[in-house]
């Protein structure tokens, strides 16, 4: 145990004197055998640290383990070590195209309310970037959420979303992957709230088309040109989406050229076609309106000398069609215009009103017939 420690110890203070002079002063570690990549000492000073305290036991299988850390160590510092995250690849010669693919994982809820919905996305962005290529035998780096601050990523923004969350959990939902001809792929799961304006004017047959769209926030047309990557929307199931009372019809891309004060934008929408489902508000709305108006009729079938059975019968389904009138309001929109679910109401309830004006134009017509007298009387009321 003792031993142990002491060797420790004696390691450490090896190795510590040869950092403190620099990392040129390595001794020559064995470079990995099995890659015939470029190999620099200094890449090891990094893997140092961390690995003095294994390296005592086996020496052998150490280096066997750390494999081709090192060469990774030294392709990324390599990379990162003249490169300027500032600027765009290409900048000044050809606008970067970023190639944009999402993968929708959450659709809804819509907010009729609000008139906004939101979605759950995970957005790749895919451009190539020339001073990223490296050579060796990794096909591939993938980094972290916390490396994405040291690349030029393109600063793509929503441009109709009110609220935009971003998952942080376990760690940032983001990921670079960067290939051996500079090709980057920049994936960031977010989640937004879009604002889609709903034209309720044929609800509850109503469908709506709303739009998700993105454009670079400050490079112009000829700095950045977004494409659709081989379009594929990936629809994960149907259990996770949570558009409630609506059917999901379908998506149409539109890729378009915006002019502003700042310059000519690429902005690529996608709308998210959806329609009512029109069983929901039928139980809610339409059964209980046609039926107040039916009953409303059963005042026909009774004898017009029961006068208080129909009129209550009519005063009453008169006063539940207005109540059912500002029941399908609520939860609604406050639109300026008749829908046409309002409008269907609005029939009841003339109806309903028919039906009661029925009886009362009917009794007073047979009063007067069957009392003469009476109507005199009547009139200087
Ligand atoms: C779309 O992607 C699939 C799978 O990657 C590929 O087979 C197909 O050729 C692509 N289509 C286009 C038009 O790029
Ligand atoms: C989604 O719905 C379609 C038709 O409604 C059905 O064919 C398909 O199996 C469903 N998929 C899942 C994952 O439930
Ligand atoms: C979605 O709605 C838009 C606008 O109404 C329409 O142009 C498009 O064809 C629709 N797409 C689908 C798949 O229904
Ligand atoms: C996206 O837009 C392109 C170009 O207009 C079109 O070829 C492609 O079919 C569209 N994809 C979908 C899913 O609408």
């Amino acid at each position: 145990m003792l031993a142990k420690v002491l060797l420790i110890l004696l390691g450490t203070s090896v190795i510590l004197p040869s950092r403190i002079e620099g990392p040129h002063v390595e001794s020559e570690k064995a470079p990995s055998a099995s890659d015939g990549d470029v190999y620099d000492p200094k890449s090891q000073a990094p893997e140092e640290k961390p690995s003095s305290e294994e390296i005592k036991p086996t020496a052998t299988d150490t280096q066997d383990r750390l494999g081709k850390m090192p060469t990774a160590t030294f392709i990324l510092d390599s990379l990162f070590n003249n490169y300027d995250y500032k600027l765009r690849p290409g900048i000044g010669e050809k606008p970067t195209v970023v190639t944009v693919e999402i993968s929708v994982n959450t659709l809804g809820p819509i907010s009729i309310l609000d008139m906004e919905y939101s979605i759950d996305i995970t957005f790749c962005q895919t451009w190539y970037d020339e001073r990223l290529r490296y050579d060796g035998s990794f096909e591939s780096f993938v980094l972290n959420g916390n490396m994405v601050s040291q690349l030029w990523v393109p600063d793509t923004f929503f441009r109709n979303s009110k609220r935009t969350h971003e998952h942080s959990m376990t760690m940032p939902n983001q990921m670079v992957r960067i290939h051996k001809d500079g090709k980057v792929l920049y994936t960031i799961r977010m989640t937004i709230d879009v604002g889609c304006s709903l034209h309720m004017l044929k609800f509850p047959m109503d469908s709506h088309s709303c739009p998700l769209s993105f454009s670079s926030f400050s490079y112009p047309e000829n700095e950045i040109i977004y494409k659709w990557d081989n379009f594929t929307l990936e629809i994960n199931g149907n259990n996770s989406w949570k558009l409630f009372q609506f059917d999901f019809i379908g998506v149409t891309n539109t890729t378009e050229t915006i002019a502003t004060i700042a310059g000519d934008f690429v902005v690529l929408t996608l709308f998210f076609n959806v329609s009512r489902r029109f069983g929901f508000v039928a139980f809610q709305n339409y059964v209980p309106s046609s039926v107040t108006t039916m009953i409303s009729w059963i005042s026909f079938w009774i004898k017009r000398d029961s006068a208080p059975a129909r009129t209550s019968l009519g005063i009453t389904s008169v006063l539940t069609m207005t109540t059912l009138g500002t029941f399908s309001r609520k939860n609604f929109p406050r639109v300026s215009y008749v829908t046409a679910l309002d409008f269907y109401i609005a029939i009841c309830f003339v109806f309903c009103f028919c039906a009661l004006m029925e009886f009362a134009v009917l009794n007073f017509l047979t009063y007067n017939r069957a009392n003469p007298r009476g109507s005199p009387k009547l009139r200087h009321v």
